[in-house]
This record gives C-alpha cells, structure tokens and sequence, in this order.
C-alpha cells in the first residue's frame, strides 16, 4: 500500500506556488454543460477529484482536453441526462451535474452522492431549490430524477449557506425563465468564482452579501477563465512552516481569501508577512494557544481545521475548536492522539492541551483535511511516522510530498 514515510523534525524553509482551487475547479467544469460552446479553464489543478469531474463529463458526451493545468470543454455528440453512478458515489461535487443537465434537456438523474467521513451530508437544500424553481424532484433507490420544461426563476431561502446548494442553484438559474433571488446563500471565494465565470458565459448575476440575484437567460455562450488559487493548499503549507517552526512563503495566492485563517495563524505566535499574493510565515518556536470557531466563510474555514489542530497540538497551553460546519470531522482525532495529541472531545469542540512533542507512528488518512493534518504532524513529530491511504490526499493536494520536500522534508512516498 502507498504510504508517506516521514522523518520529522526539520524546520521547512523556501516558496511554494500555490495551484488552482480544487473547490473552484469542479463547479467551474460543470459549469460547461449550460453551454455548447467551448469552456476554456486556466490554473486547473492536477488533482484526483478533477479528473473525476472530467471523466464524468466525457461519460455525459462532453469533449474534454487536458493539457497541463489548461482544460477545455466542449460539445461532442449530444448530451446525456443520466451521470454515471461510479463518480457520483465517488465524489459529492459530481452531484452538482443534477442543475445543468435539467437545465439543457428537461430531465437529468443523478445517484444520491455517498457520505463520507465527515458527516451524513444530505443534499436536501439542492433539491427544495430546485423545487423552488419549478423542477419536479422524485428520489427513488437512491437515484435522484429531475424534470422541467423549463426552470421558471423563483425565490429560494436558504436556511443554511451550503456552497454546493448555492452553486447548484447558480447554474440552474443561469438558465431559468425570470428572476432568481437566492438569499442566505454562500459567499465562499470559491462561489465568487463560478459567479465570475457564469458572468463571462453570459449570465446576469447580482450579488450584494448574502443574496444573489440571477436574471435567467435562454442560453448562455462560451468563455476562458483562470481559476483562484487554493486557498486550502495555501494554508496547509503556511501551517507545514508554522509547525515545523520554519520560514516558508506560499505564493500565488490571494491573501484576501484567508483573513480569518491568517488571524488565527498569527494569534499563536507565528510571524506573518502578509502580501496581496504571497504570504510569509516564520513559525514560533512554540505556538501560543487559540479558540477557533469554523464556519461558513468568511469565518474560520472548516477545511483547515484538521490541519490547525495539528500544530495546536504543540502549544504552550489549551486550545479550543469548535467545528459549526460539519457534524463529524473528527476521525483524523484518534490518530493524533496516538502521535501523542492531548484533545478531549465534548460534541462539536475539542478542547486540546498542548504538548512538548509529537512522536511518529504509523496513521491512516480518512479525508482530504484529516490526511493533511496527520502529514503536518509527522513534519514536527520526533522520529518516523508512515501515513496510508493516500488516495484521499491525492484528492486534494497535487504532489504534496513533493512540494514539502522541496520546502527541506525529509518525506518519501513509496510502496509501503
Ligand atoms: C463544500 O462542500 C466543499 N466541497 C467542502 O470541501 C467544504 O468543506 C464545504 O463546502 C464547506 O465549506 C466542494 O466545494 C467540492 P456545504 P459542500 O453544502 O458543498 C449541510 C474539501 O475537503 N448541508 O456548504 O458539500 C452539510 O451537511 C471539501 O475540499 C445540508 O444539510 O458543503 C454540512 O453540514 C470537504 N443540506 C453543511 O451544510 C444540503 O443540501 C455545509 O455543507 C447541503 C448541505
């Protein structure tokens, strides 16, 4: 089984270039379904979860070419209304396929996405505004199908800014008969981003705070796009620095797209210089202790929660985490807790008493975020510590093992 073997204890020194945003990437490529017309996307990250996207395209009759981290999109021989099963269950961003598809043919069927390790992660809010817009909804042996002569434009409320909800909604109302009010929707950099792109295909969108207004039009065209930068691979590796008490910059990034993170960061001691694409941490040689609350943006991102609690494993004193998103991000806990972490759980907080160390062990990743913190943790840990399952990491992080080590880890990845 592949595995990272770890050597910690090395201070990580030098610049990392941050790629494109995963989270921005899948919507942005389904987002070429409400077109016929080529969708040419820059900054596309080389990641599993991508080609997972693109492969359900080609599966849906799109013509996709991939070229470095360019990616085109466009029409090939008709459009199927039926997503492929296989990518659905494998990625949940793969249900945001239901919107288009209805949207283009009056129809489209969609498997109910799997869970996964952070919580049951029901997709109720998609399909109510969807309703909301004239589609007809029927669930059955867990296949979702959708129909409408065409979506009428409509007002939803979104009882909770869900970004998958928020960019399903986008993109069906991008081609809705009317006016769409979404209101209490998603502000994530990331819906900016779709936003952006939609834009250029054509579509009126308004946003003021949390309501977006779409005025729907009857089609919408082709377009070229460059993708944000990750702002998850930024702050992974600004914290690999912090823990490991070295100097890395993360550059290529957009630093107004990580205030909160960036002010916890430097709530614990690590020294911060902050530009508008790169930033510059010098880890403490200790951390102070913080509270953190994660949260829909722009609040404290629950995607680096796992890896902060890492480092706050080291502080000098108690931290406290609240995780408000998801109900279960917590399997990466145990493990951390055998490299020698000192948390209590009660519910959605983690209380966690810093320690003097770390110690290596062998661990196993359970998601994309609990992968990445059990890799900071073996970075500052003393001696080896091996973590398997790195098909999760690979979802969401492009050559990690080979970027730290350019950043002076000693970190392989090899047959294990
Ligand atoms: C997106 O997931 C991201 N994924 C997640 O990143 C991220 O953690 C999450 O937003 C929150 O920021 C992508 O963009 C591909 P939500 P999403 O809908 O859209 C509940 C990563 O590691 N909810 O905002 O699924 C849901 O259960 C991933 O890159 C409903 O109850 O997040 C959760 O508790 C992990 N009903 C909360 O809302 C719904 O219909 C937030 O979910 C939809 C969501």
């Amino acid at each position: 089984m592949e595995c990272f073997c770890i050597d910690g204890g090395v201070p990580l020194s030098g610049t990392v270039s941050i790629d494109g945003a995963k989270n921005a990437a899948l919507p942005a490529c389904i987002a070429a379904l409400l077109t016929d017309e080529p969708v040419i996307l820059h900054h596309v990250p080389q990641l599993r979860d991508v080609s997972t996207i693109l492969y359900t395209l080609g599966a849906l009759g799109r013509r996709v070419v991939r070229h470095d981290d360019h990616v085109s999109i466009a029409a090939g021989k008709g459009l199927s209304a039926k997503a492929d099963a296989y990518s659905v269950r494998q990625m949940r961003a793969s249900f945001l396929v239901l919107a288009p598809l209805v949207a283009r043919l009056g129809r489209s069927v969609v498997p109910l996405p799997g869970g996964c390790a952070i919580g049951a992660r029901p997709v109720d809010l998609h399909l109510e505004g969807l309703r909301a817009l004239g589609a007809r909804v029927e669930e059955r042996d867990g296949v979702v199908t959708v129909t409408a002569d065409r979506l009428t434009g409509g007002r939803v409320a979104l009882p909770y800014p869900s970004v998958g909800a928020t960019e399903q909604l986008l993109m069906a109302a991008s081609l809705a008969d009317g006016e769409t009010v979404i209101e209490n929707a998603a502000i994530e950099p990331e819906v900016e981003d779709l936003v952006d792109l939609l834009r250029k295909m054509g579509a009126t969108i308004e946003m003021n705070e949390r309501t977006i207004r779409v005025d729907g039009r009857s089609e919408l065209h082709g377009a070229e796009h460059t993708l944000i930068p990750d702002r998850m691979e930024a702050g992974t590796f600004l914290l690999a620095g912090a823990i490991t008490s070295g100097t890395v910059t993360a550059e290529g990034l957009r630093s107004e797209h990580m205030v909160s993170f960036l002010e916890a960061l430097g709530s614990t001691g690590a020294d911060l210089e902050i530009e508008s694409t790169a930033v510059t941490v010098r880890g403490p040689t200790r951390p102070r202790p913080v509270e953190v609350m994660t949260g829909p943006h722009p609040a404290f991102p629950t995607d680096l929660h796992p890896p902060l609690v890492a480092y706050l494993s080291l502080a000098g004193g108690s931290s406290r985490l609240t995780e408000s998103v998801f109900e279960d991000r917590f399997a990466y806990v145990d493990a951390l807790r055998a490299m020698g972490a000192q948390i209590d759980r009660d519910g959605r907080t983690l209380a966690i008493r810093g320690g003097d160390s770390l110690r290596g062990r062998a661990v196993e990743a359970t998601d994309i975020r609990a992968g990445a913190a059990l890799t900071l943790a073996g970075l500052a840990a003393d001696g080896y510590t091996t973590v398997t399952r790195l098909e999760h990491i690979d979802r969401g992080y492009s050559g990690l093992e080979r970027k730290l080590r350019a950043l002076g880890a000693r970190i392989e990845r090899s047959q294990g």
